[in-house]
């Protein structure tokens, strides 16, 4: 381990209890060797004073000293010792650092205070109490902040909602409690610190909360694509290789979805559903088993609105109402959103967390009433690493699935989920058309 020992060391006893409060006895139950043990890490702290009584310990290196400003600490010192009963000049207290390795050169400190009192000519710790940690670059000596792991914004604000999307998931909460949930406050701006990185995950501390969440991990699984400046990802390359992304809005249906289900079972074909939040509540038993199918979903808002012309709020509210639909049927959180005639506005979608999946070639399904122009329409526009649109609502686009599969199929074209052919690293704010087409709404 390259950490030598900052001295911020969690335990600091005896020693600086009498550089505090001046000549008290040592306790007997002290070793010896602990107190080497002090001494050797002690060495290399110098401690502060930052108010009366009040003692910080920092690094004595001066390119280390910047990972800890023990001016911050005085107030919640101060805090501690006026909890502890008793005349202000009986009583001390020392902020110690512990510390922990958590990603290449970062290291996570937890500020510990310690209030010590004299009693009867003995001096005891009365109290101790945890503060919030900071994340540090040992390299640098600089503040790890969200802007150490991502370029922007965007980014922060996907890793957010899937903090939302995972401390909610399978939970079982009211809509009352998902709204408690959904003003939960994770990664406040770009300077939070309420983190800890570690190689396989990423813990968020979010703010008190009414569901009394007190964290939220992340595996690195989930959001290594956002966490850009830390992680090269790449967007799914394909080579040669022909695939298409085939989509289903506007269903789930008891007439038509069940047929296009079995339409893709019978021709292993996997596909994305953008569901509408009233035939969700309708038919959650469905929806269910479009998920149990291995299809991926996504929200289609709740009644179809064209968000781009309602206000902000309402605009969020709408996929508010959506999502809580889904999450009632499916016990999840939706992350991707289709809008409904493709509108998107970007003063709307600063409110909306999710990425906006649009399409590259529209079947035109709704348009027509048989099955074989839309076969014809949409391999007349496919390309390799297409969106295709259908609909899981109309008897004439259950009818031309098959020979829609079977002629791609021949064209050479194999099938793809949106996630597998975009990455699942997508960001809101940003409209997606197919593989490597998209840009900022
Ligand atoms: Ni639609």
């Amino acid at each position: 381990m390259k950490y030598k020992g900052l001295g911020l060391l969690a335990v600091v006893g005896t020693i600086l209890v009498l550089a505090g409060c001046g000549g008290s006895k040592q306790p007997e139950s002290q070793s010896k060797q602990l107190l080497q043990v002090q001494k050797r890490r002690l060495t290399h702290t110098k401690v502060k004073q930052v108010a009366d009584n009040v003692h910080v310990l920092v690094p004595r290196t001066a390119k280390k000293q910047n990972l800890v400003q023990a001016q911050t600490y005085k107030a919640a010192a101060l805090s501690a010792m006026k909890k502890v009963k008793g005349d202000a000049q009986s009583k001390a207290a020392y902020v110690t650092f512990s510390g922990e390795p958590t990603y290449r050169n970062f290291w996570r400190l937890t500020p510990t205070v310690r209030v010590y009192q004299r009693q009867k000519g003995d001096t005891k710790q009365v109290k101790q109490q945890k503060l919030a940690g900071i994340n540090v670059d040992m390299t640098s000596g600089k503040t790890v902040t969200a802007a150490s792991l991502m370029t922007g914004v965007q980014q922060l604000r996907a890793v957010n909602y899937h903090a939302l999307a995972q401390a909610v998931a399978h939970k079982h909460y009211t809509p009352i409690q998902l709204q408690e949930a959904r003003a939960m406050v994770f990664l406040n701006s770009m300077q939070a610190q309420n983190f800890k990185l570690a190689a396989d995950s990423l813990t968020i501390y979010p703010t008190a909360n009414k569901l009394n969440i007190k964290s939220v991990q992340l595996p690195m699984t989930t959001i290594a694509g956002y966490l850009n400046k830390l992680n090269k990802v790449h967007e799914p390359t394909f080579g040669n290789k022909k695939v298409v992304a085939l989509t289903f809005d506007d269903g789930p249906n008891v007439k038509t979805t069940p047929t296009v289900l079995k339409t893709l079972k019978q021709e292993h074909v996997k596909a994305t559903f953008f569901m509408v939040g009233y035939e969700v509540k309708a038919n959650p038993q469905l929806a269910r088993t479009v998920v149990k199918d291995g299809h991926e979903v996504g929200t289609h808002t709740f009644d179809h609105k064209n968000l781009a012309f309602l206000n902000p709020a309402a605009a969020l509210a709408e996929v508010n109402t959506a999502e809580n639909a889904m999450f009632n049927a499916l016990g999840t959180l939706p992350t991707m959103l289709r809008p409904p005639y493709g509108a998107v506005n970007a003063t709307h979608d600063s409110s909306i967390p999710l990425p906006s999946v649009q399409w590259a070639v529209d079947s035109q399904d709704w348009r027509v009433h048989a099955p074989a122009p839309i076969v014809s329409r949409i391999n007349a526009t496919v390309y390799p690493g297409s969106i295709i649109l259908m609909h899981d609502i109309h008897p004439q686009s259950v009818a031309a699935l098959p020979n829609v599969i079977k002629t791609l199929k021949a064209k050479g074209y194999t099938f793809v989920t949106v996630n597998q052919l975009l990455g699942k690293y997508l960001l809101p704010g940003e409209q997606y058309f197919g593989a490597g087409n998209h840009r900022p709404i």
